[in-house]
């Protein structure tokens, strides 16, 4: 392979110079000079997205993207055939179907332990979501056993009973709403109640309402400079959600976690996540202690055609 100095290297010896890879790169930059493919010569990774379009689509395979991590086509619990899927071939719309409406939040889990391999595999999966600009800047906390789950546990716990205290003060509410900020009161109305009973449960009777009982919880968050980070984590999730289904493991959102580490940004560093990431996802996981019967059904949705 030439080297250039841009992040998109291209081997002018078995270019074709078809213009494939400038048909598919999202940001111009790349053009052909004597019948080559060469990417612009002052591209950096500010121009370029390092989305490896280019290096998909070389009839060739004369380019080559040496940020992109190839390590992560590698899984351990799984073998993936690496041939390239085209668009209506391959995989039935319908098994594909079968496993989207299967998947369910499962709220009761099993204590076997979920391996880390797994895991790994997991987040190899959720990292080829699309990211909004490419961003990819996605962090992955992995808490893998009950103890690690219950620290989190209890800290959110915490989070709430200060929370609900505040909620109880009436005046309080009330004046926030009046100037504009109404979000105690919402919460108080939403919320509040559920909450309590809740926390009750988890104190006297033992009872994991935040987690399930998961075993292990997956935070996604970002690191500073995504553009859209919290689109990205919750795709990234979905993957996790789906391919955790296929893999015999029960997942769910858990969408407090989110709601008290980025009002209190002390949780994440008892978990050891540096302040200059965000958590926007929190996905417990572990193997179902239930068995759904069947696909049920959905609300209506609004759908429009113009
Ligand atoms: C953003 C988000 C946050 C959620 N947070 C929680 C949560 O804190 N606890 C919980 O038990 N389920 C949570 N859920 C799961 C939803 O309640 C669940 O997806 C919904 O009831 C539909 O059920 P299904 O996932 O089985 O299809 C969350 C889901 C989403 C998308």
């Amino acid at each position: 392979m030439t080297a250039t100095q841009t992040p998109v290297c291209i081997d002018p010896s078995p270019c074709s110079g078809c213009g494939t890879c400038i048909r598919v790169c999202p940001s111009d930059i790349i053009s052909l000079k004597n019948q080559k493919a060469r990417a612009a010569p002052d591209t950096d990774t500010a121009r370029c997205l390092v989305c490896g379009h280019c290096k998909a689509a070389c009839p060739e395979n004369a380019i080559d993207i040496p940020a992109l991590d190839p390590g992560l086509h590698d899984f351990s619990t799984f073998d993936l055939d690496p041939a390239w899927l085209p668009p209506g071939k391959g995989v039935l719309t319908s098994d594909l179907a079968r496993l989207i409406c299967s998947r369910r939040s499962c709220r009761n889990y099993n204590p076997t332990p979920v391996n880390k391999e797994m895991l790994q595999d997991l987040i190899h999966l959720a990292v080829f979501a699309p990211s909004g600009t490419n961003s990819q800047a996605w962090t992955f906390t992995c808490l893998t056993s009950r103890s690690e789950v219950l620290v989190l546990g209890n800290a959110i716990k915490d989070f709430f009973k200060r929370l609900n205290r505040k909620a109880e003060n009436m005046i309080l509410r009330k004046a926030l709403a009046l100037v504009g900020a109404g979000t105690l009161d919402h919460y108080y109305n939403n919320y509040y109640e559920s909450v309590k009973t809740a926390i009750e449960q988890m104190e006297t009777e033992n009872r994991d309402r935040l987690f399930h009982g998961a075993p292990a919880v997956i935070l996604i968050g970002s690191s500073p400079g995504a553009s859209c980070p919290k689109e990205d984590a919750l795709l990234a999730a979905g993957n996790i959600l789906l391919a955790a289904h296929t893999m015999g493991l029960g997942t769910c959102l858990i969408g407090y976690v989110v709601a008290a580490t980025e009002a209190d940004r002390s949780i994440q560093q008892k978990l050891g996540i540096p302040d200059s990431e965000t958590i926007h996802a929190a996905v417990a996981l572990g193997y179902p202690d239930e068995t759904f019967q069947r696909i049920s059904g959905r609300k209506q949705p609004t759908i429009r055609f113009r």
